[in-house]
């Protein structure tokens, strides 16, 4: 099939790459020459595993091509997918007026019958807009469809992600145009659901909203477990084997950031109360993420009384590991905090630093884990990248000048490290249980 997929973001570029790889004909639109440039040059423009191989392989197979040319793309495809940003305004709804532009361009471009595939993640009623925005700006009455056929790939396994999606689902008032997705997609053979539009576009906010509401619900359960001794990642367990509510996103820690996860829950939030009904649950789930990163801290303040003139290392920048991306990390709260307190801030992060630097010049960054640790007063872990795992903590604790250990992900063994001669926290994991009681 020949395809256009227009936005070269993580979401764009990642869908453009797979679908030359499964043999279409794929044209990637953007407004950005450099990034069109780079693309054709085999430069993916974003950190994601895999996704340099896949683009050199494509190019040189001529499979895929990138382009500043959107009418020409849409000339020569019969599939058009759109993949821009839509950030959230200061109201916390997602800006359309990406989408909005490239409809009219595609309505000015129509030479015959397109199928458009809204892939942004856009409020329910979207694909009814995108369509009477072609509609006005079309020349000729050439038919067309609106699909919308949300993403669910995660930042880090994008490509795994959309090669084994845990489903497909593709949401369109006709049949014709949701046959021919069913084409595009069918030789991952995955799960797929026809849906209508409004469907479609509701079961990605839903899906996500759900997924951060597991995240902020285990880090109540957390705050509950710090309180009274119990230990939440013992509680997640025994949870998670209720089938019915599994062990994924039931990791307390310092909460969900990203590109995704905030805005889309705020979104959401604003969707239901657009059409009169009560967001209380999904702000809930946001106000219990805010709070993540001023908790941390205040557990760092406690042990080390007042952070002026102390020094906090922080392991990990990335909103996640296996990324680059800084969006909503954790991490710049955390940092910003810190510094306010009148710490000294010292980060290693082994891909994220060049995003962090001009945002925080004045935090010292290094080239390991172990720099970091040199003379710091506490050691923070931020993001569980694999390189901090296996971690020579006995170099690290020597290096230290006082011995502490904050864990905001709950990678490490807490006896092990308190073995190790650390005083060590790990969040939701009470430090000793004997010096509990329980209010009953
Ligand atoms: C997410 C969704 O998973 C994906 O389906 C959607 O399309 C986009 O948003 P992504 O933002 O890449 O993907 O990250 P994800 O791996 O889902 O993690 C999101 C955040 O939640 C991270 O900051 C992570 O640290 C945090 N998290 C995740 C937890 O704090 N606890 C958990 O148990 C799981």
């Amino acid at each position: 099939m020949k395809i256009a997929v227009v936005g070269t973001g993580y979401v764009g570029l990642v869908t453009g790459v797979v679908f030359a790889d499964l043999g279409n004909e794929v044209l990637c639109v953007d407004i950005d020459a450099a990034k069109v440039d780079a693309i054709n040059k085999g430069q993916s423009p974003i950190y994601e595993p895999g996704l340099d191989e896949l683009l050199q392989r494509n190019l040189e197979e001529g499979r895929l091509r990138a382009t500043t040319d959107l009418a020409h793309a849409v000339r020569e495809s019969e599939v058009i997918f759109i993949c821009v940003g839509t950030p959230p305004t200061e109201t916390g709804e997602p800006d359309l007026k990406y989408v909005d532009a490239v409809a009219a361009e595609i309505g000015c471009a129509l030479n015959g019958y397109k199928i458009v595939v809204n892939k942004s993640t856009v409020p329910v009623g979207t694909g009814d807009r995108v369509r009477r925005i072609i509609e006005q700006h079309r020349a000729e009455p050439h038919e067309f469809d609106v699909v919308s056929n949300p993403e669910f790939l995660r930042e880090g396994s994008a490509i795994h992600d959309t090669l084994n999606p845990d489903r497909i689902v593709i949401g369109a008032d006709n049949p014709r145009a949701a046959m021919r997705i069913v084409e595009l997609y069918a030789p991952l053979e995955r799960p797929m659901l026809i849906t209508n539009l409004a469907t479609a576009e509701i079961i990605k906010y839903a899906s996500n909203a759900f997924l951060a509401l597991k995240i902020s619900y285990i880090n109540a359960i957390a705050d509950l477990c710090e309180r009274t001794g119990a230990d939440v990642v013992q509680v997640a367990k025994a949870m998670g084997y209720d089938q019915r509510i599994g062990h994924a996103f039931l990791q307390a820690g310092l909460g969900f950031g990203g590109s995704c996860f905030p805005k889309d829950v705020q979104a959401f939030a604003r969707t239901v109360q657009r059409y009169q009904l009560d967001p209380t649950l999904f702000q809930t789930i946001l106000d219990i993420n805010h709070a993540r990163a001023p908790h941390f801290v205040a557990q760092i303040r406690n042990r080390l009384g007042d952070l002026q003139g102390k020094v906090v290392g922080l392991l990990g920048l990335a909103f996640k590991p296996n990324t680059d991306d800084i969006r909503e990390a954790r991490a710049l709260e955390i940092i910003r905090l810190l510094l306010q307190a009148g710490a000294t801030v010292k980060a290693y992060d082994p891909v994220a630093m060049p995003r962090v630097q001009p945002l925080f010049p004045e935090v010292r960054y290094c080239r390991n884990a172990y720099e970091v640790a040199e003379n710091a007063d506490a050691l923070a872990l931020i993001t569980e990248w694999n390189e901090f795992r296996q971690l020579n903590f006995e170099r690290i604790r020597q290096a230290m000048r006082q011995p502490n250990l904050f864990d905001g992900r709950n990678l490490y063994d807490p006896q092990r490290m308190r073995k190790l001669g650390f005083y060590y926290y790990g969040v939701g994991r009470a430090a000793d249980p004997s010096e509990f009681k329980t209010v009953l």
